[in-house]
């Protein structure tokens, strides 16, 4: 899937925002470190302004391109971490925010990263944990049902339990793991959770006809109404896994 970059970095910038969290694991001493799906770059920025040498990495060419024109003097690799080429290199922390879960298979995800990290090297990263956004994927899934489609989940949203024991695995100690609830109110006012869909779960809207997906997203807001809209705005029912671990 291609990225719409200027909506990422603009409606959804809640993404990097709440990320802004996950840079105080970061060690204050300046560290090389490598910034796995840096998106539009905006949290690679901010390391880099904590005096860290810093590389973004993406495997969305949008994404790249985008970060590169508003950050030109830091280094923007279209890479994918499943399949690296030589010029990354080795790095003291690798950090990753909400990209994880999209990525089927973690086991490989973990073996590379540890391939790019020096030993004692530090593994920072957030993503979807287990129920993460589960009332609009149940929604999603019931309209899809509906209309006959089958639904594929894209996401891999996994518990404290299964990711230790995969850390561990790949020769990870775990320093902390941490899963909680982070309500996330989305931009927009109405049309908040459409405008989240489109960006989210592009690839399966552009399967639909117009007139389907118009009746899906109609169908979803009434159903998740009562649950997710909060006054003026919606909310949508984040989850997150929380890591900070150390290569053995
Ligand atoms: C997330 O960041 O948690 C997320 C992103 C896209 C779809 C579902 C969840």
């Amino acid at each position: 899937m291609e990225w719409d970059a200027k909506k990422y970095n603009t409606t959804h910038d809640f993404v990097f925002k709440y990320g802004a969290g996950l840079l105080e694991l970061v060690p204050k001493e300046p560290k090389k470190v490598l910034d796995i799906g840096c998106g539009t770059g905006e949290l690679t920025k901010q390391m880099a302004e904590l005096g860290h040498e810093v590389t973004g990495i993406d495997q969305s060419l949008n994404m790249i391109n985008q970060a590169k024109e508003t950050y030109p003097e830091l280094i923007f690799l279209q890479e994918d971490i499943l399949n690296p080429s030589d010029q990354i290199g080795l790095y003291d922390v690798a950090f990753s925010n909400a990209v994880f879960h999209w990525i089927p298979d973690q086991d490989l995800l973990l073996k590379n990263i540890g391939e790019h990290l020096n030993v004692n090297g530090q593994l920072i990263c957030e993503f979807g944990a287990v129920g993460n956004v589960q009332k609009i994927r149940e929604a999603f899934g019931r309209e899809l049902n509906a209309l006959g489609v089958p639904f594929e989940e894209p996401f891999c949203f996994t518990s404290v339990e299964n990711y230790r024991i995969l850390l561990e695995k790949n020769h990870f100690e775990v320093v902390e793991i941490l899963e909680y609830e982070r309500p996330t109110p989305l931009k927009g006012g109405k049309s908040g959770l459409n405008e989240w869909m489109e960006q989210f779960y592009a690839a399966e809207l552009e399967e639909l006809s117009g007139e389907q997906k118009d009746k899906v997203l109609e169908n979803m807001e009434r159903d998740l109404k009562s649950k997710l809209w909060n006054e003026d705005h919606w909310e949508a029912d984040y989850r997150r896994l929380r890591i900070n671990a150390v290569k053995m």
